[in-house]
């Protein structure tokens, strides 16, 4: 085909030597046949760059070329100009190609190399986990409490002050509100009265479950709380409580003391003692401290119960009149108990952990023991 074109050409200029542009045209298309090879050629991508680079470059063939396009007439520089043109698309089409053409067969090596068979069994034994020391005891309970006709309810972490501490007879110039610090979220404005701050206990269930379901009223409130507290062997900023109310007409402490008898015999598999201390809690009327008979030697006396025989346990009380008025229960008619355990205790007493930092610093040597 070059030669026919260069021979047409070649006679056209006859009698006049063989033009510039006629020298040119044959370079260029000298030019299309190279470069066109060394793109077949061309083994990896590198490789088609270089080509790229080589002949349409800046400072490639055939920019070089173009350069004597200045010694032509404007008709000849037009046709050179569009002839060019129209071999540099060409060539580049070539390059593109030949990059996908390089792309592809990779991407197919590549498949072919790194097949597997998902449906082999695996080589490797899988390790199967387990639920959390405190999930673990957490779901105990509540299947305990389940069986004494308890409701379980999950409530916010993220509390209002009204639902932590003013429904729960601590307003806010209350002392009570001292010995349970904790992080107040940040208010939109000060306009705004709504104070927000993560919970300090499951008590707010108590008010947020009467105003639900009224009276009378079986329910359990487990979930994560949280204290501004510096952290040691006994303390965490973090931690699990239960939180129980029982609420109907006659209502006494001695069921109090039957639903925490049966919650300890069940969890610990032997039957537990349990005393009343008096206790002062804002929201309850009269209020205790429950202690436990040690279980690690059954009231007999130890380090852990500093000899005493006894391991305090929970908070409780009947429910405060004015907290039952706050859940739109009516206190001449009704009477109810309250209780919030810690969860993390609990599982340090039945399992001997001595230190609670342990609980929730996700260590897999530590865990893996339950
Ligand atoms: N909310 C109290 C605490 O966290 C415990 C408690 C609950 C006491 C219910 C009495 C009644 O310390």
């Amino acid at each position: 085909m070059g030669i026919n074109y260069f021979s047409y050409r070649n006679r056209r200029c006859l009698g006049r030597g063989i033009g510039k542009n006629v020298i040119m045209l044959n370079q260029l298309q000298t030019i299309q046949i190279e470069c066109k090879k060394a793109i077949e050629n061309c083994q990896s991508l590198v490789d088609v760059e270089k080509k790229r680079v080589e002949f349409l470059g800046r400072k490639g063939k055939l920019s070089a070329l173009l350069k004597q396009i200045v010694n032509l007439s404007d008709d000849q520089k037009k046709e050179i100009g569009q002839k060019s043109n129209q071999i540099k698309k060409e060539l580049e089409g070539c390059l593109n190609n030949k990059v996908a053409e390089l792309e592809s067969s990779s991407i197919n090596e590549k498949l072919k190399n790194e097949w597997i068979d998902i449906t082999q069994p695996s080589l490797c034994s899988q390790e199967i986990g387990h639920s959390h020391p405190l999930t673990q005891v957490q779901k105990a309970v509540e299947d305990i409490f389940v069986s004494m006709g308890f409701m379980v309810l999950d409530g916010p972490e993220l509390e209002s002050e009204y639902y932590n501490f003013e429904a729960l007879n601590i307003p806010s110039w209350h002392p009570a509100r001292d010995a349970q610090d904790t992080f107040y979220i940040k208010q939109k404005s000060k306009k705004d009265t709504n104070k927000f701050l993560l919970r300090t206990h499951t008590s707010p269930m108590q008010v947020r479950a009467m105003r639900k379901y009224g009276a009378p009223l079986r329910s359990i409130a487990p979930g994560r709380v949280f204290r501004n507290e510096a952290t040691d062997a006994c303390h965490d900023h973090t931690f699990y409580q239960v939180e129980g109310l029982m609420i109907d007409e006659n209502i006494s402490i001695a069921n109090l003391i039957a639903v925490m008898k049966t919650l300890l015999k069940e969890i610990f598999e032997k039957d537990i003692d349990v005393r009343l201390r008096p206790g002062y809690f804002p929201f309850v009327e009269p209020g205790f401290e429950v202690d436990l008979s040690c279980v690690f030697c059954d009231g007999k006396g130890c380090k852990i119960c500093g000899n005493t025989g006894w391991i305090e346990f929970s908070g409780a009380g009947m429910v405060h009149p004015n907290v039952l008025k706050a859940g739109g229960i009516d206190p001449e008619k009704y009477s109810g108990f309250a209780f919030g355990f810690g969860t993390t205790r609990l599982v340090m007493m039945k399992y001997g952990i001595d230190d609670i930092r342990l609980l929730l610093n996700g260590d897999l040597r530590f865990l893996k023991q339950f």
